[in-house]
């Protein structure tokens, strides 16, 4: 693996499925499971074995199904919960525990009543007991976004040496600027001992609406993981959302950054997860959102006929969408109506189409959108064949 290669680490099937109302079933998680894989995530997070029977079925019939990806459970830093994830991960070809701790004041007061040190001892102890399962063990210091980076640096460098592999850094609460997250992991980069051994991961989540920019810092900076989900969902306002990242860092090839995911398929997948899960993204969702190629003022619907550059920054067909939409509506110009009814067989000459227009816009004034059966109600008017 080439070092610029980032790893997406998808969690859609854990953090995205703590979401009130996007419970799946196992049937319907390797479902996903088996899309994601093809997709070419990196690393599969399944679920969380020790919180329910059904969460280890899903986890262990997802060990069973995935071929390429790491399979991952996560895991308090108990004793037990990472048991039960190492067997629930049984079958998977590439098995990985992902165990940790809150690392942050009000965690280490709040949640835990204890002290740093003790926090230290916990998360070594919770690494070590997950390597006698699995080589492959990601410890997360969670609230790392409010924690003190000296600290975290302390606790990162003594669980690198107690084995792990991966460092999981997240922004539980989604309260890092950008500029400070990517400075976060700038600042681990160079004061964790033995950090070039291991990945630095970024957890973002979106209650400021940062998640993806706080990502893209904490990769530009120097982590080579970004833990993701498809359509962003996850806890309160989710997660990073992997098709924003993905189409990120391939629009901008100066990054110097890539990835193994297959983006043809992402705008399929994310209509497959928001039927599941019974969540749907808005519109103007980036990306995969119903209107994220599609046109309705005049003045870009001229510009996107002449040449689709003009104000798209990627082509549909990368996402899997199969063209970019001109909408009629009364912001519409002579050239969008032009265009659409040559769609659907009408080649206009300019006098028809001068004579026409007017009507069009009358017509549309009284309309939401002008759809193809009402252009054909209006050439009928003009006796137009
Ligand atoms: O947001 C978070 O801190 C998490 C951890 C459990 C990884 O989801
Ligand atoms: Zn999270």
């Amino acid at each position: 693996m080439g070092t610029n290669r980032v790893q997406i680490f998808d969690t859609t099937l854990r953090d995205g499925e703590q979401v009130p109302g996007c419970k799946l079933n196992t049937e319907q998680k390797l479902i996903i499971a088996e899309q994601l894989d093809i997709l070419g995530v990196d690393v599969i997070e399944a679920g969380f074995p020790v919180s329910s029977p059904g969460d280890f079925k899903s986890v262990e019939e997802i060990s069973k199904l995935v071929k390429n990806a790491t399979v991952c459970g996560l895991t308090r830093a108990h004793k037990n919960d990472i048991k039960v994830a190492a067997e629930a991960l049984k079958y998977a070809k590439r098995p990985r525990i992902h165990t940790g701790i809150g690392t942050s004041e009000s965690h280490i007061k709040y949640k835990f009543n204890t002290t740093p040190d003790k926090i230290i001892e916990r998360a070594v102890e919770a690494v070590k007991y997950a390597k006698t399962f699995v080589e492959d063990v990601e410890f997360y210091a969670e609230d790392a976004g409010r924690t003190d980076n000296a600290f975290l640096a302390q606790v990162c460098t003594e669980v690198v040496k107690a084995g792990a592999t991966v460092l999981n850094i997240p922004d539980t609460t989604g309260y890092c600027l950008p500029e400070e997250y990517g400075a976060k992991i700038k600042y681990l980069k160079e004061n964790v001992i033995g950090v070039d051994n291991v990945t630095l991961s970024c957890h973002c989540h979106n209650d400021l609406g940062l998640a993806t920019a706080n990502a893209i810092a904490g990769v530009m900076n120097g982590a080579r993981q970004i833990e993701c989900t498809i359509n962003g969902i996850g806890e309160r306002a989710g997660n990073t959302a992997l098709e924003e990242v993905v189409m990120i860092m391939k629009q901008h090839p100066h990054l110097n950054l890539d990835t193994n995911i297959n983006t043809k398929m992402l705008y399929a997948l994310s209509k497959m997860v928001q039927e599941k899960m019974g969540m749907f993204v808005q519109a103007n969702k980036a990306v995969v959102g119903d209107n994220a190629f599609a046109h309705s003022s005049g003045i870009h619907q001229d510009g996107v006929i002449k040449n689709r550059e003009t104000y798209e920054i990627m082509d549909p067909a990368d996402v899997g969408v199969t063209e970019s939409a001109i909408i009629l509506t009364a912001r519409s110009g002579r050239a969008a109506l032009a265009y659409r009814a040559k769609n659907v067989g009408y080649e206009l000459t300019k006098d028809q189409l001068d004579a026409l227009y007017p009507e069009f816009l009358i017509y549309a004034d009284t309309k939401k959108e002008v759809k193809d059966e009402d252009i054909h109600i209006l050439m009928e008017g003009h006796n137009i064949p």
